[in-house]
């Protein structure tokens, strides 16, 4: 790990141009070197790595195999090692009374902390519980839970026993649960009673309630207390999970589990259809997670590290839980929102539990920007080494503002591109060794090739100052090694859109210096407020309204989210636009989704523009909601080209 080199005062930052506060050019040059070896031996490097990071049962007998053409890549082969000893027994011996889990409650101050040794005796309680109640190992649990430190624990107690779990963010609707539990066929849903976020309280259990209706692979819904407040009760199939825990001791022997068993499933949207179960395996995603969670965020010992994503999506997989704890970090849960009780929430955060680490999503640092620096300046801050953003592209002027006013200019920031399927960080500056480039996530990590390919042409594009469609160009540890239950899916999404190849669905800029700036996807997949949504999930709630006959969803530049959703839709016969059935249908989407999915514009049309083969232009679509009419392009071929300027006038008239 290299040594934070004493920071510069007076730093000042211009777009595009490279920012040292903390990187002398030697290291880039190692940085470089390493890289370059990591490709060359892979093999070798990656033996080294998982004998590092990961507490082996027994040794594996070949490092790495398969390809993406074959889409049959294992990694680890034939070892054998369980998730949970990792991220908990083997640290028991040197750091057993140090804080494993702080969280922090909706509540400021509101904490519990949870050292390494009750975090393993919970697992264990919790593990022999699910047992007793019949989960089997291999048996999928889907965990509809919120930030509190059960969700941990449960998902490292399903590691344990050796049964995935599948987590589902306590943000999505009651629909959106059930189609999830009906695609994996779970018998099992844990919750809690409510969920506390912001000041207000979510009714989980009723939502799992309304979900298990129509799930009927279900036989039992483990219940959690959060806030005490009494829920309907199925008898026979909800189990209160205190009572069943207190009657188990606090030992579990951990399944032996090969490296290339499933650890866990996680839902994400696509461009078309329903979500997929992206699934990832135990060894190859633990090492990944653990290795990038230590290099990019300067791990060290002491530190306080804070990820504030919700463990409902991979960042906080990856970045709360299985990293930072394979790391024997200190990982700080976070229960509430940036703004609740007042827009310093963060701030009073890092002050209170002197955090080393901060990881948060560009659409917050935007949020909180509105605000202006007074405030900020009056908590002690000085803890602070690495600030980290994901889930989309960083605008250079928030870049500026979380490095000048949250990190004083003398933090790195961590600008990390990567995705569910990738399990962890692709490319990020890594601190103390490559200058920053405010809204670039410069280079690949370790092991990591990156290639930009023409999409007209499916030729890779060589050299630098090129632009194209992201693709990786070699297997590493943790990428998703099926679609669950639908592996044809899986090598139609990610391997056929350029053989020998994995397609991200970014596209990308490749600058003067081999930095990568990612520009957005490049299929029909929405990122908004750094969540991802499928425009196809959307229009389909919208279509599943008895007033839609059809629906067009697109995004559009959204100064707080990154990306507004915006919906055309065309009434059927009869039916009249009103303010009041545009609440209609934001509400169907909330729905079919979930609140995080709430369109932003609404737009009623008589029709949608077509070709005259019937397809839509989305292009066109998306110029209108973007106000940028006077760039459409060709319209002649368009079926009713006179829809268009009744479009413009009608956007013109929502925003
Ligand atoms: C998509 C993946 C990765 C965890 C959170 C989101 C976008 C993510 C960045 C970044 C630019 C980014 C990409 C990617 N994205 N990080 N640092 N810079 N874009 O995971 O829901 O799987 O979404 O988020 O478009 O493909 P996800």
């Amino acid at each position: 790990m290299q040594a934070m080199v004493s920071p510069r005062p007076g730093i000042h930052v211009q777009e595009h141009t490279i920012v040292k506060p903390i990187a002398p050019v030697h290291q880039l040059a190692q940085y470089k070197e390493l890289h370059q070896y990591s490709l060359e031996n892979s093999d070798e490097f990656w033996r080294r790595e998982a004998h590092k990071y990961l507490k082996w049962f027994s040794d594996f007998d070949r490092v790495s195999q398969g390809s993406f053409i074959e889409g049959d890549v294992a990694w680890f082969l034939n070892g054998k090692l369980n998730a949970s000893v990792c991220c908990i027994d083997q640290h028991l011996p040197h750091r057993q009374d140090q804080v494993a889990i702080l969280w922090e409650g909706d509540e400021p101050g509101h904490c519990r902390s949870i050292t390494y040794k009750e975090l393993y005796r919970d697992v264990c309680r919790l593990a022999n519980a699910m047992k007793a109640m019949g989960v089997r190992r291999g048996d999928v649990v889907m965990l509809y839970l919120p930030m509190v430190p059960e969700v941990v624990m449960a998902m490292l107690a399903c590691a344990r026993i050796g049964a995935p779990h599948s987590v589902v963010f306590a943000g999505f609707s009651a629909e959106a649960l059930r189609d999830r539990i009906n695609d994996t066929n779970s018998k099992w849903v844990m919750t809690t009673d409510e969920g506390k976020r912001g000041g207000k309280t979510l009714p989980l259990k009723q939502i799992v309630d309304k979900a298990l209706k129509e799930a009927p692979s279900v036989q039992h819904c483990f219940v959690f207390e959060r806030t005490g407040a009494p829920v309907d009760w199925v008898p026979g199939r909800d189990v209160k999970m205190s009572e069943v825990m207190a009657q188990q001791r606090p030992y579990s022997p951990a399944e032996t589990m090969d490296s290339e068993d499933l650890l866990f499933i996680l839902y994400t949207s696509g461009s078309t259809g329903k979500p997929k179960g992206v699934a990832h395996t135990t060894a190859g995603y633990l090492l990944f997670a653990a290795m990038t969670h230590k290099t990019v965020f300067d791990l060290q010992e002491g530190d306080v590290y804070a990820c504030v994503a919700d463990c409902g999506w991979i960042t906080g997989h990856s970045y709360i839980v299985y990293g930072p704890l394979v790391n024997g970090a200190t990982t700080l849960l976070f229960e509430s929102i940036p703004t609740y009780p007042n827009h310093c929430r963060y701030w009073d955060l890092i002050q209170r539990h002197r955090v080393t680490q901060f990881y948060t999503a560009p659409t917050a640092i935007r949020a909180l920007m509105r605000y202006g620096t007074e405030d900020i300046a009056s908590f002690d801050r000085s803890s602070l080494r690495v600030l980290g953003s994901v889930g989309e592209p960083i605008n250079p002027e928030a870049w500026k503002w979380y490095f000048e006013h949250v990190g004083n200019a003398r933090c790195t920031i961590v600008d990390t591109w990567w995705q569910t399927e990738t399990g962890g960080h692709l490319a990020s500056p890594l601190p103390g060794v490559t200058p920053m480039k405010p809204g670039s996530c410069t280079l690949p990590f370790y092991g990591v090739e990156l290639a930009l390919i023409d999409p007209s042409t499916g030729q890779e594009l060589a050299g630098n100052d090129v632009e194209g469609v992201l693709c990786v160009k070699r297997p590493w540890p943790s990428m998703t090694r099926t679609v669950f239950g639908d592996h044809a899916r899986y090598l139609t999404v990610y391997m056929q859109p350029y053989k020998g190849y994995y397609f991200t669905g970014d596209g990308a800029r490749r600058d003067a210096d081999g930095y990568y700036w990612i520009t957005g996807r490049v299929d029909d997949v929405l990122n908004t407020s750094g969540h991802r949504i499928g425009t196809a999930e959307v229009e389909s709630a919208l279509v599943g309204h008895a007033a839609v006959s059809e629906a067009a969803v697109v995004g559009f530049p959204h100064a707080v989210k990154g990306e507004g959703i915006c919906c055309f839709v065309t009434l059927r016969e009869g039916v009249f636009e009103s303010p009041a059935l545009e609440k209609e249908l934001k509400q169907a989407v909330r729905d079919a989704i979930g609140a995080f999915a709430t369109p932003d514009i609404v737009c009623p049309t008589p029709s949608l523009p077509k070709t005259r083969s019937g397809k839509i232009m989305r292009r066109v679509l998306r110029k209108i909601a973007s106000g940028e009419s006077d760039s459409l392009g060709d319209v002649s071929t368009l079926a009713d080209p006179s829809v268009v300027p009744y479009l413009i006038t009608a956007i013109a008239l929502k925003v």
